[in-house]
């Protein structure tokens, strides 16, 4: 396949519309996943990334954002950010750089502001309403409320292959909490001469396999782009429960360096997949028995 495409959730099929059309026009697989991603960033219905995103137990939208280059393996990364538009963006800028590539908090909101990133308040109306109602209700959140991250894996036709990826974390986290999408290696991996990986789901899970290095180091073990997702997250899960009874909701997506891909999740999980070969599609992957079944997505999308 000359361009392929994979991306989180049933929330990425604008982004997906937008990344395709950077790709068969000939643009880079950098391009394609952060602009991707930042359609979803601006989207205010999506309650688990940029504006709109869920606020934490203060009330503060603080956002976290990666970026990984396959062809040099520079990585990007911002985490607890608040006040700005978009986090993947800032996070692709710090991959540019030598070092000092993964900022947090007011330190990454000081770069963000001296390099001219547009600053935005994430909190919107409905965002507010729905921490308000949490607050009253002081209910019980499950560790899985809320959190949806979205994550862009993209191979261009010159063979280059990206991952970018975004989220406000889990809702009603602890001030300072981060998850595993800003971390390069749990969140996100891309290398060009073997393909990508980007997980969903609880960062603290997730963070425990380093997930998205464990599937691709299996691709590069020899396994194909499914093979090594469900090996990746089946072996996490299995250790999981092992030692302490469960393991909490995680989804991996996967894509081969040949544009193929694969999924594994423990939850009911969307995803779009599109390349030159395939129209972009939103499918559903379902964990039956301790195995993912995907087939494509039955419900209208709309
Ligand atoms: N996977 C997103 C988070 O846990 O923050």
């Amino acid at each position: 396949m000359s361009w392929a495409l994979i991306a989180t959730w049933q929330m990425a099929l604008k982004g997906a519309a937008v990344s395709k059309e950077i790709l068969e026009s000939h643009g880079s697989a950098a391009d394609a996943a952060i602009e991707g991603v930042s359609v979803i960033e601006d989207e205010p219905s999506f309650h688990s990334v940029g504006y709109g995103g869920r606020p934490d137990r203060e009330g503060h939208v603080t956002l976290d954002g990666g970026f990984m280059d396959g062809d040099t393996l520079h990585f990007g990364a911002v985490a607890s950010v608040e006040g700005f538009r978009s986090p993947v963006r800032i996070a692709a800028s710090l991959a540019r750089r030598e070092a000092n590539n993964f900022l947090c908090a007011e330190g990454a909101e000081r770069y963000a502001l001296e390099h001219g990133f547009e600053q935005r308040d994430n909190l919107t109306e409905e965002a507010l309403e729905i921490y308000r109602k949490e607050v009253d209700q002081r209910k019980k959140l499950s560790a899985y409320d809320g959190h949806d991250t979205v994550c862009f894996l993209t191979k261009d036709e010159k063979g280059s292959v990206c991952a970018a990826v975004s989220t406000s974390g889990l809702f009603m986290k602890d001030p300072g909490r981060i998850g595993d999408s800003p971390l390069c290696g749990s969140g996100y991996y891309a290398d060009s001469e073997i393909g990508a990986a980007a997980a969903t789901g609880l960062g603290e899970e997730i963070i425990k396999g380093s997930l998205s290095f464990a599937a691709v180091a299996y691709m590069e073990a020899g396994m194909d782009a499914q093979s090594a997702a469900e090996k990746a997250l089946r072996s996490l899960e299995a250790k999981l429960i092992a030692k302490n009874g469960k393991a909490e909701a995680m989804s991996l997506i996967v894509l081969n360096k040949d544009g193929s891909c694969g999924v594994s999740t423990n939850v009911d999980f969307p995803f779009v997949y599109a390349s030159d070969q395939n129209d972009q599609m939103l499918y559903l992957a379902r964990s039956v028995d301790h195995k993912t079944v995907i087939s494509p997505y039955e419900k209208d999308p709309a």
